[in-house]
């Protein structure tokens, strides 16, 4: 059983979780953002994968996301839980974590699809999470103690700039709950390879102009920082709700998508 983990590096190290070493992996499309760190954890292999890099050196918009998804490919991971930082635009308030269970697009130039030459293939994004993932973050919060919202919106953005005030209010007005910089394209290429997908993003600000305090970097990272304990908890709850076969549309995806000529 192999679960793939994205985020940042403050969430190794958790209580239990034995290191088995580091993976590096070369992929087609180039090097993913860090080695891959592997840990053994009730029976459950977890790939952990810093997206910035292990000193936070790749913002979001130069992130190799076709190579970090290709790279867990290699490592044969069907599930990827990605971690992200977000802020709140409606019906949340820093602190708060949600599980996203819709997206909207709103990145550009970023290198976003594994078929741009010659095989075509139009991958049906519906529902961008895996609901079987989702289903199991939901009960590994709950056995956890862990109180997360269980619905939100996440609109993607370029960056690496924040939003206008006017951004933000369109964003809201066109059902964005949470706004963040890095689901996009992380979570269509995992559709791409058929690898399952789901996102849990902490609040750490409220979005621009939805608050008068000036939105600080410091602030994002004191309010991830302190959701950390929370979110290892649910990390550490996954592998008690955890099946082995997958029942989702996500490992079939391609099935029926290809545009032949
Ligand atoms: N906007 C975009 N990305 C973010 C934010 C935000 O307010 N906070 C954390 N990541």
């Amino acid at each position: 059983m192999k679960l793939g983990i994205i985020g940042g590096s403050g969430l190794y190290e958790i209580d239990g979780f034995e290191f088995i070493g580091e993976e590096s992996v070369e992929t087609e499309w180039g090097s993913p953002s860090d080695a891959y760190r592997h840990y053994r954890y009730k029976g459950v292999e977890f790939y952990f994968l810093n997206r910035h890099g292990r000193s936070h050196g790749i913002p979001p918009h130069s992130v190799n996301y076709r190579a970090n998804i290709a790279g867990f490919e290699k490592l044969d991971i069907s599930r990827i839980i990605s971690f992200t930082a977000v802020g709140g635009i409606k019906g949340v308030k820093p602190g708060d974590i949600v599980i996203s269970s819709n997206a909207i697009d709103h990145t550009s130039g970023r290198a976003h699809t594994f078929y741009d030459c010659g095989l075509i293939h139009h991958i049906d994004f519906t529902e961008p999470f895996c609901p079987e993932l989702r289903e199991l973050l939901i009960n590994s919060a709950e056995n956890a103690g862990v109180g997360v919202i269980k619905s939100g919106v996440y609109i993607c953005t370029n960056g690496p700039r924040l939003e206008t005030a006017a951004e933000i209010k369109y964003f809201e007005k066109i059902g964005a709950d949470t706004v963040g910089m890095t689901l996009f394209p992380e979570a269509p290429l995992a559709r791409e390879k058929e690898i399952c997908y789901a996102n849990v993003s902490v609040i750490t600000n409220y979005a621009a102009g939805t608050s008068d305090a000036k939105l600080t970097t410091v602030e994002v990272v004191e309010t991830m920082k302190a959701a950390t304990e929370r979110i290892k908890a649910l990390v550490s709850a996954l592998p008690d709700s955890y099946t082995v076969n997958r029942n989702c549309f996500c490992k079939d995806a391609l099935e029926g998508t290809k545009i032949s000529k």
